[in-house]
């Protein structure tokens, strides 16, 4: 290998072998999938790894209730997942599972190393257990009422009703959810990793620029409040490998989790001749890249490279974190048809859109992104239709109509060429540095100015006249070079159209062959490289992921559980209302998609205002002397999104339309500026 190139090794975090994976995971397996396609494309030796993490007690007890082992569990899952990621484009190198020889072996060698080298004690705890079942009990598998608040039916570990922690012995009337039976507390040995003894190790390596800021001073506050030992064991029956030279005492799901990423190595090594050692030995020259949610930023930025060092083995480059997905400005949610399993997805849309939309979201930083259903249409759209491809379609036309697409010898404006080319240094360091949002506007605002070009020379024009047929040619061929570059500089967002671009164009791709125009060579047929968003495919994927039984009893207990909450607020002075009540109402944007009269009424309009694509609204709202309907269509309004529906003599009103004024014809709905999309929340 070159000693120019960089060798590289990538990891998203290992998905649960227990669940499917939704659009929420795609944010990372994405990021890293982008970061890694853009190292291959500038030449470097890049490998993407990853595995299912297919131990621990949800999976076992998962299995259990199907009735199948784990093993035909752990086996569905893993295919179900790489079929989602490769429909996604994602191009692992290897794809594993910790339950398997090179993991267990692995996971052996680390422990009895760290054993070996004094930082394993041994301890005996008091843990919940349940009777019925025979086994100790996780804090998420026993249920109660909360000791805080006194909500009913929380996990042992935090309410999710006031936000409270705490420990399972404390949560009242506590029940295990695997038999339903009270648990009792029972003694058992645990083996612990002494994690203080890697203190200085540890804080050596946080200040040596391995994590992000944000993390570092998190990691900071947790280095000063002293590092505690972590339980590494768990006692049978549970799902895992065993623990060497102990009885019925298995490694905790985590310890072996992390290891999977030494494991896929193993496996890619295998298969392609390469040298593990290369990758993970002490004296490595390599880089090792973990990419994972910040809710899991402790287990890889202490325990592991802990694990890593006090084992003998080199410590990770970097663990980027990234932050949660929310849909439409909330969480994910299933009743709202936002909880969108991969497969969902794929059935209903072309994954480069999502691909493209994230990227146009990521930062690198640490902050959740937001997926408007709204925004993500009219951002597909604009960019990757109404630009880019754009450019490519217009030119490859002209071309294929008029010279047998043909391109001409010469470009007529070799300073725009030079000029695209120059960008490539500032994208790259934003790919580099996992800033896709960067990477992505400058890519645009080239885009813009490719278009602009095109428009003043209007090559239609041109190719009409027999004096100017030749600069028509020119000008497509100027197009089509432009467009070339940037496809290239978005090869890792968009493979598939870059793909399809490359066949188009008849000629392989890099980041430094793009700097070479193609010249004086016929292009392929143009055919459509992308479709527009249809919103009616959007709406339908929300609906196929709204449950077909949404258990409208549960909610509706939860719901009174809530407001009973609220009412416990401080006392609010006559003529005010309450923060608490305040906050409840929920402000949107929405946008007018139908206006009609109502027959029979004077002040009425019936309006259907779109929250998101899916999500519309019907209401009565009185304004029907100050707008004709045709005014408010396509407008975007300010609704109470969170309005009880009332029964009106027209129909059922299901929200409001923030409007003021006296009254009559003067009243004046509240319009949001240019930029708002349906769904956002008025803040
Ligand atoms: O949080 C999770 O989904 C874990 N399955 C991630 C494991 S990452 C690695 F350490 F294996
Ligand atoms: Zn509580």
């Amino acid at each position: 290998m070159s000693t120019s190139k960089r060798r590289i090794l990538v990891t998203a975090a290992l998905p649960y072998a227990n669940g499917d994976i939704h659009i929420g995971h795609m944010v990372e397996y994405l990021q890293t999938d982008i970061w890694c396609r853009y190292q291959r494309l500038v030449g470097n030796h890049c490998i993407y790894l990853c595995a299912d993490d297919a131990h621990g007690t949800p999976i076992m007890l998962r299995a259990r209730k199907e009735g199948i082992s784990p093993q035909e569990l752990i086996d569905t899952m893993q295919e179900r997942h790489q079929a989602d990621f490769a429909g996604f484009g994602i191009q692992f190198d290897e794809f594993h599972t910790t339950h398997s020889e090179e993991n267990k072996q692995q996971a052996q060698k680390i422990y009895l190393a760290l054993r070996d080298g004094g930082h394993i004690h041994t301890k005996t705890i008091e843990q919940a257990y349940d009777p019925e079942a025979k086994m100790f009990l996780p804090d998420r598998f026993i249920k109660g009422t909360c000791p805080k608040c006194k909500t009913e039916d929380q996990y042992g570990d935090s309410c999710e009703s006031c936000g409270s922690t705490y420990a399972s012995g404390e949560l009242i009337d506590p029940v295990s959810v695997v038999s339903g039976k009270t648990p009792i507390n029972k003694e058992s040995e645990h083996y612990f990793f002494k994690l203080g003894d890697f203190q200085e190790m540890l804080e050596s390596w946080i200040a040596a620029d391995h994590v992000q800021p944000e993390v570092r001073n998190k990691l900071k506050e947790w280095l000063e409040g002293g590092l505690r030992d972590w339980d590494i064991s768990r006692d049978a029956p549970y799902w895992g490998f065993e623990i060497p030279d102990t009885v019925d005492k298995y490694f905790y799901v985590w310890l072996d989790a992390p290891v999977g990423y030494m494991a896929t190595t193993h496996k890619y090594c295998e298969r392609t001749g390469e040298k593990f050692e290369d990758y993970w030995g002490k004296d490595s020259t390599a880089e090792v890249h973990h990419f994972l949610g910040k809710d899991i930023a402790y287990f890889h930025t202490l325990f592991w490279p802990a694990m890593l060092y006090g084992a003998g083995y080199r410590t990770p480059t970097a663990a980027y974190c990234h932050g949660f997905l929310t849909v439409n400005a909330k969480k994910m949610s299933k009743s709202r048809g936002t909880f969108i399993a991969a497969r969902t997805y794929l059935d209903h849309l072309d994954p480069e859109y999502l691909r493209y939309y994230f990227a146009a979201k990521l930062s690198s930083g640490l902050d959740d992104i937001d997926l408007n259903l709204e925004d993500f249409e009219q951002r597909i759209n604009s960019d990757l239709v109404g630009k880019l491809v754009n450019i490519a379609s217009r030119c490859a036309g002209i071309l294929g109509k008029r010279f047998e697409s043909k391109l001409s010898s010469e470009l007529p404006a070799p300073e725009l060429y030079e000029e695209f080319g120059a960008a490539a240094e500032e994208i790259a360091a934003f790919y580099e540095g996992r800033e896709f949002s960067k990477a992505i506007r400058r890519i645009m605002a080239l885009a813009d100015k490719a278009n602009q070009y095109i428009a003043d020379k209007a090559p239609w024009k041109l190719a009409k006249e027999e004096a100017t047929r030749e600069q028509a040619q020119a000008v497509c061929t100027q197009g089509i070079n432009l467009y070339r570059m940037l496809i290239t500089y978005l090869a890792p967002v968009v493979p598939r159209i870059y793909e399809d671009s490359v066949a188009l164009m008849g000629s392989p791709l890099t980041w430094e062959s793009a700097r070479i125009p193609l010249l004086g060579v016929s292009i392929g047929t143009f055919s459509p490289l992308i479709q527009r968003v249809d919103k009616d495919k959007v709406a339908a994927m929300v609906e196929a992921s709204r449950p077909a039984d949404p258990e409208p009893a549960k909610q509706e207990a939860k719901k009174k559980k809530k407001s009973k909450k609220s009412k416990k607020s401080a006392p609010v002075p006559e003529g005010c209302i309450a923060f608490e009540d305040f906050a409840k109402v929920d402000l949107r944007v929405a946008k007018i998609i139908r206006a009609e009269h109502v027959e029979g009424a004077d002040k009425l309009l019936q309006i259907t205002a779109e929250l998101a694509p899916g999500d519309t609204r019907n209401i009565f709202a009185g304004i029907k002397e100050a707008y004709a309907p045709e005014d408010l269509v396509g407008r975007h309004v300010v609704v109470v999104a969170n309005l009880a529906p009332r029964k009106m003599r027209f129909g059922m009103s299901e929200g409001m339309i923030i409007a003021a004024g006296p009254g009559g014809k003067d009243i004046f709905v509240l319009s949001p500026d240019d930029g708002a999309v349906a769904g956002m929340v008025v803040k």
